[in-house]
C-alpha cells in the first residue's frame, strides 16, 4: 500500500510585545494562515509600548486571533500537530498571555507544546522562501527591542556574536521620531521623509565600539540628534516646531544614514569573522528599504553569490508565521516543552 506523507501543521502563537498573532504553517514553509492584531493605535499616543496596555489587549485578542488562524487555514483543532509559542525574550506581562493560551490549548486538545525564542524566529522569516541555505550564515536581527548578530550554522544552531549595549536600532528610530515630533512607530515615517533629505547635511556619530567589536550602541547617536534639536545644555526648547520640512528631512536622512552605516559595517565584520556564505536579515527595521539596498550592495561586493536573504516585508515585524516555521525544526528534532513552560524577559 502506498503511504501518503501527511504534512506537519503547526499553530504558532506570538505575544512578545504589541502584536497578538497566530498562524498555521505546514512543514515549516507553507503559510496556511497568518492573523495579526496590531496594537499600534493603542500605544501611539505614548510614543512607545506600555506593558500593561499591551497585556490587556493581548488578553482580549488572543482567542479570537487563534480561532481566526485555524479557521482561515481551513482546518480544525484535530488537524493541528503541535502548538508553538514565543516564550522569550519580550515583555513578561505580554509573553505570559501567549504562553498561558498555548499551554491551555495543549492540555485541552492533547497537543505537543513547542517553546520558541522570538528573536531566533525572526531569522526564520528570512529563510521562508529558501529551500537550501548556504551555511554558515551571518544573521542580523534589528527590531524595536533588540539588535543582534548571530553565526547561524543551522536554524537551531545560533551563536550570538554581538548585541546592543544600550538602545536597539528600532528603538533609536522610535526615539528620534519622537524628538522630531513624528508619529509612532518611528521607523516607517523616518524612512519616508528621509527620501527627500540630504544624508550628509548633519555630522552624526557612528559608534563602532572598537576595531573588532560586533556589539552595537545607538544611544550616542540618538543623543546627538537630541542636542541638535534642543541645544547641548538641553535648556533650549525643542526647535523642531520652527524647522522647515526640508530641515527635518535632512535630520531624518542623516540619522538613517548613520544607523545603516553601522549595521552594514558590523555585518561585514561578522562575515569576515565566520566566513559566512549568506546573510540573513530580519526584524522590524529590516523593512527599511535603504537598509535593504545598502546591505545588498555590501553582500554583492563581499559574498561569492552575494546571497542576502531578507524577510518579506509582512514578516519583518512581529508575526506568528515565523514562530510556527521555526517550531517545525524543533518538532523534527523532538524538542518539546512541557506544561511548566514559563515566559522569560531575556534570552538572546
Ligand atoms: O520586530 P518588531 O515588529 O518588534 C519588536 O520585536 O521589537 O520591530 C518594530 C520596530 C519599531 O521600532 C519600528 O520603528 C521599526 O521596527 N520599523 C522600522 C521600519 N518599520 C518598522 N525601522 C526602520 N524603517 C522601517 N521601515
Ligand atoms: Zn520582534
Amino acid at each position: 500500500m502506498q503511504t501518503v506523507n501527511k504534512s506537519v501543521n503547526i499553530l504558532g502563537i506570538e505575544t512578545s510585545c504589541d502584536e497578538t498573532a497566530a498562524a498555521v504553517v505546514a512543514d515549516g514553509r507553507v503559510v496556511c494562515s497568518s492573523v495579526v492584531a496590531s496594537q499600534i493605535d493603542l500605544h501611539a499616543k505614548y510614543g512607545g509600548v506600555v506593558p500593561e496596555i499591551a497585556s490587556r489587549a493581548h488578553l482580549e485578542n488572543i482567542y479570537p486571533v487563534i480561532n481566526a488562524a485555524i479557521e482561515q487555514a481551513g482546518l480544525s483543532p484535530t488537524d493541528i500537530d503541535a502548538i508553538a509559542v514565543a516564550n522569550q525574550p519580550g515583555l513578561t506581562v505580554a509573553l505570559i498571555v501567549g504562553v498561558t493560551a498555548a499551554k491551555t490549548l495543549c492540555f485541552a486538545w492533547d497537543k505537543s507544546l513547542i517553546a520558541v525564542n522570538h528573536l531566533h524566529a525572526h531569522l526564520q522569516s528570512a529563510m521562508l522562501g529558501e529551500a537550501k541555505l548556504s551555511l554558515p550564515a551571518v544573521a542580523l536581527i534589528v527590531s524595536g527591542g533588540h539588535t543582534c548578530l548571530y553565526n547561524c550554522r543551522s536554524p537551531l544552531e545560533l551563536e550570538l556574536l554581538g548585541s546592543t549595549i544600550d538602545d536597539a536600532a528600532g528603538e533609536a528610530f522610535d526615539k528620534v521620531a519622537s524628538i522630531l515630533k513624528l508619529s509612532y512607530p518611528g521607523g516607517p515615517v523616518i524612512e519616508k521623509i528621509a527620501k527627500t533629505g540630504n544624508p550628509k547635511s548633519l555630522k552624526l556619530p557612528r559608534s563602532m565600539l572598537g576595531a573588532d567589536s560586533l556589539d552595537f550602541s545607538f544611544s550616542g547617536l540618538k543623543t546627538a540628534v537630541l542636542y541638535h534639536c534642543c541645544g547641548q545644555d538641553m535648556k533650549g526648547e525643542n526647535k523642531v516646531s520652527q524647522m522647515s520640512q526640508n530641515e527635518i528631512a535632512d535630520i531624518a536622512a542623516s540619522f538613517q544614514e548613520a544607523v545603516v552605516d553601522v549595521l552594514v559595517k558590523k555585518t561585514k565584520r561578522a562575515i569576515d569573522k565566520v566566513g559566512a556564505k549568506t546573510v540573513l536579515l530580519g526584524g522590524g527595521v529590516a523593512a527599511n528599504g535603504y537598509l535593504r539596498l545598502r546591505m545588498q550592495q555590501m553582500c554583492d561586493s563581499v559574498l561569492p553569490d552575494g546571497k542576502l536573504l531578507v524577510a518579506p516585508k509582512q514578516y519583518c515585524t512581529d508575526n506568528a508565521v515565523m514562530i510556527a516555521s521555526l517550531a517545525y525544526h524543533k518538532f523534527k528534532a523532538g524538542l518539546f516543552a512541557d506544561l511548566t513552560l514559563e515566559p522569560k524577559a531575556a534570552g538572546l
